[in-house]
């Protein structure tokens, strides 16, 4: 293939990955998205593989069957509620594949290049290995927060935005020392101290992060992991990963925007890492009173006596598959002529959307599953919300105690309605490691049990 047939394919290629970004970004037209991503990488592949700069076509392939099968077997096994640990782990390796083409693009950098040429390679070079080294260790960190192997606590080091500052600098140092040097000796010695550095850095910052915060997190690797590729495009000469990386790194940056105002969270300090762990508190997890039971028996006659019902899912309600007899209780509560409907936090469950997937999958009418905005004031108007598998997105904590570590967070107002049944297994808090109050309160009662089952005793009650 030619050049000028490559470029040609990669502009293809890249329209179609903006078709694609455009296609995600609603319901009804987000498989025609994936339709075009794929399409596009296809095609980006092809080109590339048949391309006058690849060489060792047999290689290439035998690594692109392994990858695709390991690919291919990951994706069939994960469930829904451990997407994001894979997301983050697929950033990671993002991350370390620019690293590794940074240390390759120093290694095999043609000779007697003109300065500037030199200078703005060995700048690539350096700022690639950063970002991807960062990328990387910041997202195996996400990976072992999300799967539970880390603490979801944020890490709270002495004088931390210090530590980072500091690590900024020296990078920064270390860089200049690396382009303005002539000894090879010093170049090597500054690239490896730099990555050194970033490791640590990219470790760092996510571990300074709360669990609450984590979907920012994941939002913001992405966008890392989108720059890194940027910059491996701009060491390999491959102006499509530029423009994909910088798709990826600039969508990634919005989405994370996005997501900080839905969580009253300042978009700087995400960007800082370890925002909204300033507060003195960490979160207590001791119990701030006692806490009341309830039957599953005394729950049905509660609803049944109901003349408006909100459901509240969490993550408990994704993990325990409860949304099938949730589905039918909300449907046999409506045959009696209750006003049922479903209140979804934004960051309820693991992934942006998550319960609005299952509800549908569960054959919930759409109509009746509204965004936090638009039921937080009908609360108070309501006779019994179910609680069910949510525990920091119906957390007063956020608006009741400024020192809590999500404090300032929007959450569900669920303690304003009359009656609050909470499904959970245990008194354990939720992802942020934050106790609640909720649980403690006059008018709320506890339903102990995995969220499938009680609810399925729930429907044979009714
Ligand atoms: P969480 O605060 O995570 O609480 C879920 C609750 O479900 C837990 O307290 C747990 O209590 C209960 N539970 C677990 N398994 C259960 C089962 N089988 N049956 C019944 N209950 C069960 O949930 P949430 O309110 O949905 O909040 C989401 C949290 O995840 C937020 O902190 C959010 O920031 C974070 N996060 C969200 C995302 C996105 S994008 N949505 C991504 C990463 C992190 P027991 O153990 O006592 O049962």
């Amino acid at each position: 293939m030619s050049g000028g047939l490559v470029t040609a394919a990669y502009i293809v290629a890249a329209i179609l990955f903006i078709f694609s970004l455009a296609g995600l970004s609603k319901h009804e037209t987000s498989k025609q998205g994936n339709i075009f991503g794929i399409s596009g990488m296809a095609i980006a592949l092809i080109a590339t593989i048949l391309g006058p700069d690849t060489a060792n076509v047999g290689w290439l392939l035998v690594a692109m069957v392994i990858g695709g099968a390991i690919g291919i077997h990951l994706a069939r096994k994960v469930e829904m509620t451990e997407m994001p640990e894979l997301v983050a782990i697929l950033h990671s390796f993002v991350g370390l594949a620019a690293v590794l083409v940074g240390y390759n693009s120093y290694i095999d950098h043609p000779p007697g290049l003109p300065a500037i040429m030199e200078n703005i390679h060995l700048t690539e070079v350096f700022l690639g290995v950063f970002i991807g080294a960062v990328t990387f260790t910041g997202s195996v960190v996400a990976f072992g927060k999300l799967r539970g192997k880390i603490s979801s606590r944020p890490l709270m080091l002495p004088h931390r935005h210090r530590l980072n500052l500091l690590a900024l600098v020296v990078s920064a140092a270390l860089l200049i020392a690396f382009v303005r040097t002539e000894s090879g000796g010093v170049q090597v010695f500054a690239l490896l101290i730099m990555t050194l550095i970033a490791l640590v850095f990219g470790w760092h910052l996510v571990a300074s992060i709360g669990g609450a915060d984590m979907p920012v997190v994941v939002s913001m690797l992405n966008s890392y992991s989108g720059w890194a590729a940027a910059a491996a495009g701009f060491m390999l000469s491959n102006d499509l990963l530029i423009v994909t990386g910088a798709l990826v790194g600039s969508s990634g940056a919005i989405l994370s925007y996005i997501m900080c105002k839905a969580m009253n969270r300042s978009f700087i300090s995400v960007i800082a890492g370890g925002f909204g762990t300033d507060s003195s508190s960490s979160g207590e997890t001791a119990e701030v009173g006692e806490h009341r039971e309830i039957t599953v028996q005394d729950t049905a006659e509660l609803l049944k006596n109901s003349t408006s019902v909100i459901i509240t899912p969490g993550y408990g309600m994704a993990v325990a598959q409860a949304q099938y007899p949730v589905a039918e209780i909300t449907e046999k509560l409506r045959a009696r002529g209750i006003k049922v409907r479903f209140g979804i936090h934004p960051v309820a469950g693991r992934l942006p959307g998550h319960m609005n997937v299952l509800l549908a999958e569960a054959k919930v009418p759409y109509d009746i599953v509204l965004e936090m905005d638009e039921i937080n004031d009908d609360f108070a108007d309501t006779d019994t919300v179910l609680v069910i598998g949510a525990n920091d997105t119906v957390n007063p904590a956020a608006q009741e105690d400024p020192r809590s570590p999500i404090a300032g967070m929007p959450v569900l107002e669920v303690w304003k309605a009359q009656s609050v049944v909470v499904f959970k297994r245990s008194m354990n808090t939720g992802y942020a490691g934050v106790q609640n109050p909720l649980f403690f309160k006059e008018n709320t009662q506890m339903l102990f049990g995995d969220a499938k089952a009680t609810v399925d005793a729930i429907l044979k009650a009714l």
